[in-house]
């Protein structure tokens, strides 16, 4: 969005309260295939998605709807009209049995990575061009909304203490690359499958502790709790995250991959 508003090429939308394209409903899917055909974009960035991976495994129908059936339509209308496509996904497609690369089978824990892999297969075989850009744990300003740095931050500077898992582990990288980056790898001709990452390997205790030091906050405010102690109704994968050798090609690799610290 922050993109958009300073380009005169990109045109951004959010749902903000409106019916209009929401995906989730049938019309909400016609408008924004009648305006892939009538407008005919050279590139329709597609962001938006079902995030709540809790509420994805209790409405599992809704969460297919959305994230997979609906992502399979503006797809397929992209390839039609030669509309190219960006598309988010996550390593929540992989089981957390350590990062993996663009290439490894998909294995899915629960019904939001599910949701997110049945797009991108079916992203595959519209037969268009795209890339999808799978993330892990974006860092986000507080004003953008809801996300884990949020969260965290929001909580420290009002001094409350926050639980934070020690056995869920990630390379979270910054929103603002992660925008910047999938354009330019876009624009640079990658297709297919682009991690996006950081270079900091961690677990969200040890990225909420370096928050709290990058906030001038005790750390000693964030405190240990296991995924098992949580009782989500949605698996979580443990040791999730991405290889990033793809990304490093294209934009630098160490001591130029951003650290967690970078990216605050
Ligand atoms: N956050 C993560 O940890 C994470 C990790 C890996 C991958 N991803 C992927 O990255 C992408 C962006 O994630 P995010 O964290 O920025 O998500 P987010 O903060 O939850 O934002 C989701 C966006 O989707 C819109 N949206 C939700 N339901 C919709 C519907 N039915 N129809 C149309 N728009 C709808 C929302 O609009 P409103 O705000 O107007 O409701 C919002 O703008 C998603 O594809 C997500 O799967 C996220």
């Amino acid at each position: 969005m922050r993109l958009a508003e300073a380009s005169d090429d990109l045109q951004a939308t959010a749902l903000g309260g409106s019916a209009a394209y929401d995906f989730a409903t049938d019309a909400g899917i016609d408008a924004i295939l009648s305006s892939v055909a009538d407008d005919k974009p050279g590139l329709l960035v597609l962001a938006a998605a079902m995030t709540n991976v809790d509420r994805c495994e209790r409405e599992a129908d809704r969460a297919m709807r959305a994230n997979a059936e609906a992502v399979s339509r503006i797809a397929e209308a992209c390839s039609e009209s030669e509309v190219g496509l960006i598309f988010y996904s996550s390593d929540y497609v992989h089981d957390g049995s350590g990062p993996k690369s663009e290439e490894a089978a998909p294995a899915p824990l629960n019904v939001y990575g599910r949701s997110k892999a049945a797009a991108e297969l079916a992203i595959r075989e519209a037969g268009g061009e795209y890339l999808i850009v799978r993330i892990n744990v974006p860092l986000a300003r507080p004003e953008d909304g809801e996300n884990f740095y949020s969260f965290v931050a929001r909580n420290l500077l009002a001094d409350k203490p926050v639980k934070i898992v020690t056995d869920q582990w990630g390379n979270p990288l910054d929103t603002g690359r992660i925008a910047r980056w999938s354009l330019e790898a876009w624009q640079k001709g990658e297709r297919g499958i682009l991690h996006l990452g950081g270079g900091s390997y961690l677990t969200r205790f040890d990225a909420a502790r370096m928050i709290a030091t990058h906030l001038g906050k005790d750390p000693a405010l964030v405190i240990s709790i296991s995924t098992e102690q949580l009782n989500q109704i949605a698996r979580r994968p443990r040791r999730g995250g991405l290889l990033i050798a793809r990304q490093s090609e294209l934009f630098g690799t160490a001591p130029d991959l951003p650290t967690i610290l970078r990216s605050l």
